[in-house]
């Protein structure tokens, strides 16, 4: 009998990245996962790529959309025991910088995304006495130049995944996150250049200094899937830093 036998996931941007390296561990694990993402295409080719049950898509951002992409998981999966709000978007730029645009572009998706999510399935959890995987970021314990507004919206996810874990414990619901450190995926990618032009050290250097290595998708599946788990049963309104001790360091 593997871990997640029969466990049902919700993954929210789990077309690429850490979100389709969770789905497919918890797939090889044994579980049913329904992906959802805002780039359909990518959603359905990773979906069989990965042999997930199905796709059901949606804009964190578009609360009715979130809505019916849960309700259409349900329907697909039979029920959902694991919802990971793992869609999160980064804009890089100095506070003074940065419009108030980008600033609601960021925390409309990595918090009220999750927040939507959240409430969306919440009634699907309780019938499951389901669980919830966050993914916030060490953005959301340390402070980062040019990562500001990315910063005090993984924090708040923080702070929500703590909320959630002691409201939602009487209906029988757990609340988690992992904060990764800097993980090997196109939002790195994107982010790579932005850090070598603020730091003049290469991006590699920066990581083998303070992380040892780039993160993997599947570094973070691995906690992901095992906060998912029933091993995990008395775990929650935790939050688990993966980050080869980058945060522990202080210098
Ligand atoms: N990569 C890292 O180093 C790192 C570190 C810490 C935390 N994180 C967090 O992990 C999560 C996944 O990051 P990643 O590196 O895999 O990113 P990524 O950019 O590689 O992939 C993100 C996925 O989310 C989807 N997405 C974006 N906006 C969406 C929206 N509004 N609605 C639905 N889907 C949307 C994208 O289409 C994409 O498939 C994010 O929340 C990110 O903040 C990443």
């Amino acid at each position: 009998m593997s871990e997640l036998d029969g466990k049902r996931f919700f993954i929210t941007g789990s077309a690429a990245g850490i979100g389709r390296g969770i789905a497919e561990l918890a797939i090889s694990r044994g579980a049913r996962v329904v992906i959802s993402d805002l780039d359909g295409d990518a959603a359905r080719r990773t979906a069989d790529e990965i042999g997930a049950t199905g796709v059901s898509n949606c804009d964190v951002t578009n609360e009715d959309e979130v809505v019916n992409a849960v309700n259409t998981a349900e329907e697909l999966l039979g029920g959902i025991d694991v919802l990971v709000n793992n869609a999160g978007i980064e804009i890089a730029a100095p506070l003074a910088e940065q419009t108030t645009e980008s600033f609601d572009r960021i925390f409309a998706v990595n918090v009220r995304g999750p927040f939507v999510a959240t409430k969306a399935a919440v009634p699907a959890l309780s019938r499951s006495a389901g669980n919830i995987v966050n993914i916030p970021s060490i953005a959301g314990i340390g402070g980062s130049p040019l990562l500001g507004s990315y910063c005090a919206s993984k924090a708040a996810l923080i702070q929500l995944t703590r909320v959630a874990a002691v409201e939602l414990r009487s209906v029988g619901i757990r609340v988690n996150a992992v904060c990764p450190g800097f993980a090997d995926t196109t939002m790195v990618d994107r982010l790579r250049p932005e850090f070598e032009a603020a730091t003049a050290v290469p991006f590699a250097d920066l990581v083998a200094a303070q992380q040892g290595r780039l993160g993997t998708a599947q570094d973070i599946a691995e906690v992901a899937c095992f906060l998912a788990s029933d091993r995990a049963s008395w775990v929650t309104g935790s939050h688990y830093v993966l980050d080869g001790g980058l945060t522990a360091s202080l210098i």
